[in-house]
Formats: structure tokens, sequence, C-alpha cells
């Protein structure tokens, strides 16, 4: 691995409002990560068509996630923020990877499963393929580390066989264009922090999610103070005041739920709060866990609104971040394109 040079990469898909989930299980280390790395924060709107999207909406919710990425705190000035269908590379090296890839790998992935439900005739090509585009979004800045929560899991172990795959399979010819022994990094996924799955407030066994059909069930960066009072008031529990130790959370997906996304949004250990909390009564925790909620996504729903109401500025911003990923792009492809025996373009 030591050839390659650390670099961040990861994206979320703009077919939503960027919810708790995303921003606990994954914006908040990509916002850290920054810090210590090069990162390429990406919009993927080329996965967000695997599923029927509406182009007016579509167009809108790229600009949206664009502008929540930056009031979480993404630097376009140090990091590349950018929509992936404007660098016409992830497109290309998915097709390489759709020739790499087995037919029985991406029939393992429980995603799929997920979104296609029980008609598997009927769902899109795309939907089949989505993994071997995010290993293409990955690979083609030679990603080394990618914060992801957990749910993404399986589709990085799959990124990593691709990448295996493609430097076997392709090694003499890695070696005789002096690439050397092996050209694609195997991504190591950064699953961390105490909410690397967020789960729903109505029912603490299922992933809080942007297709959930209760609004209920998640906290979306764009509510205000009132609707983030109402959802965490409403939020299941059980009857049981709350432990004041970790293991007196097991069995109790809804408490342990809440517990996580109060620790996560303080920056605190679950036992912290347990020490804290240990003994109170729900009406108690959850009226503090409204405050540490909207103390802290008042001010990034705000900067969201302040931007949003600007959205040349938006596009300029992704304008230009496609212009530096492009340069990128532009390298991985054609060397993959002598070592795949297209020759240069
Ligand atoms: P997406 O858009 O579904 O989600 C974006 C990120 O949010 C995380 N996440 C969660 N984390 C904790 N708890 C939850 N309830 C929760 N819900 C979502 C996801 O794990 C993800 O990190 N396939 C990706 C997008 C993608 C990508 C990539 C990611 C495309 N190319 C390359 C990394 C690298 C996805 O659908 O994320």
């Amino acid at each position: 691995m030591t050839q390659f040079k650390d670099r961040v990469f990861s994206g979320m898909q703009p077919t939503h409002t960027l919810h708790l989930g995303n921003y606990l299980g994954a914006m908040v280390n990509w916002v850290r990560m920054q810090d210590t790395h090069d990162c390429i924060y990406c919009v993927v709107d080329l996965h967000a068509i695997t599923m029927p999207q509406d182009p007016k909406a579509l167009a809108a919710n790229i600009r949206e996630v664009a502008a929540a990425y930056i009031a979480c705190g993404i630097d376009p000035a140090r990091s590349i923020l950018f929509n992936q269908s404007r660098v016409h590379e992830h497109a290309e090296l998915a097709w390489v990877f759709n020739c790499v890839a087995r037919m029985g790998w991406l029939n393992r992935m429980t995603q799929f499963k997920e979104k296609a439900g029980k008609d598997r005739e009927n769902a899109a090509v795309g939907l089949f393929a989505y993994p071997t585009l995010m290993a293409a979004d990955i690979l083609l800045y030679k990603g080394t580390h990618v914060p992801v929560g957990e749910d993404q899991k399986q589709h990085l172990e799959l990124t990593r066989d691709i990448a295996q795959k493609f430097n076997n399979d392709f090694a003499a010819s890695i070696a005789e264009h002096g690439f050397g022994e092996t050209f694609f990094p195997l991504p190591e996924p950064m699953i961390q922090g105490p909410a690397t799955r967020v789960m729903s407030l109505r029912d603490g066994t299922k992933k809080m999610s942007k297709s959930d059909p209760s609004d209920y069930a998640r906290i979306n960066l764009t509510d205000d103070a009132d609707a983030i009072a109402q959802k965490v008031r409403k939020a299941k529990t059980d009857p049981e005041p709350l432990p004041s130790e970790a293991a007196g959370l097991a069995g109790r997906p809804e408490a342990d739920n809440l517990v996580g996304i109060y620790a996560a949004l303080r920056d605190v250990p679950r036992e912290a709060v347990l020490a804290e909390f240990g003994g109170a009564n729900f009406s108690t925790f959850k009226s503090a866990l409204v405050d540490v909620a909207v103390d802290r996504l008042a001010p990034i729903t705000g900067e969201m609104r302040r931007l949003s109401a600007d959205p040349g500025h938006i596009d300029a911003i992704l304008a230009e971040g496609a212009r530096k990923a492009s340069e990128i792009a532009a390298g991985t492809m054609d060397a993959v394109r002598r070592i795949v025996g297209f020759g240069p373009r």
C-alpha cells in the first residue's frame, strides 16, 4: 500500500434531503478527515438514477446536497467537491469494471436485493451494476480511505475485490507499461464513531432511511427546531428508565439508538451519556436530546438555507470541483486504457 498516497473519497446520493444517519454515520468523519488527508467528496448523481427520479427534482437535489456538504463543514478550498456526472471517466471506468466483476459477486449484494424487492426482473440494469460504479468512483482517484456508514461495508469489500482482480488480471500489462506491481490500491473503509448505523426513530430495528414512508422515522438536516422536537418526542421508546451502563441497553434497540445519537451529537462515548442519564426517564432524556440536536443542527440548516438562495454560487463550486477532479480522473483513465489495450486517447 505504501506506493499509494493517502486519499479520501466518499459520496452521497442526491435522492433526498440528507438526514441524521448520513450526517452522523459519514459526514462528521468527512469533515474531520479534511485536517489530515486530501479529500474528494462527490454528489453521486449517476447512482441516483438507478431508481426513477424526476429530472427537475434531481437537479434541485444535486444543489441541495452540495449545499449540505458545505454547510456541514466541507470546505471547497481544501477538498474537491463535485457531482459525478460532470466527470465522464466515472462511467467509463465503471464499464471496464463491469467486465472485471463477476455476476456472482454482484448477486450477493444485499442492497440490490433490498432495493429491487420481489420484482427483480423489473429492476434497472444500473441498479444491479451500482457497486461497480461505486468502485470506479473510488479507484478513479486511487482512493485509499473511504468514510461511510456501516451499510456500505459490503460495497467496499466488493471494491477491494475488483481492485485486486484488475491488478491480477492485468499484472503483466501493468508492469509492461511501467506502473509497478499493482495499479489500484485496496481502499480501507472508515466506519467510525458511536453512530455508524443510526436507526429509525419509529423502529429501533430498522435503519434510518430516506425511503421510510414516515418522515417521523428520521431527522432531516432541513428540519427546524419545532420539527426536531416533535420527532424526538414522538420517537418510540420502552417503559424502563435509562440504564447506567452500556450492557443495560442490550435488547432495547430504541434506547440504544437514542443514546447513540446523543453520544454522537455531543461527541462523547455512550458510557458518558449513561453515567449522566442512568436512572432518568425518557421524557427527561428526550428534552436533553432535543437541545443537543437543535444546537448542533440549527446552524447547519441556517447555512444550507443561505447557500441555497444563491444556486449560481453552488454551480460555480461544483464546476470548479469537477475541473480538479477531471484532471486526476483523466490521468487514471488514460493509464487504464493503455493497460487494458485500448491505447491512449
Ligand atoms: P447514501 O447516499 O445511501 O448514504 C450516504 C452516506 O450515509 C451513510 N448512511 C448512514 N450511516 C449511518 N446510519 C444510517 N442510518 C445511514 N444511512 C446512510 C451511508 O453509509 C453513506 O456513507 N453507495 C453510497 C454512495 C456512494 C459512495 C461512493 C460512497 C457512491 N459512490 C463511493 C462512498 C464511496 C450510498 O448510497 O450512500
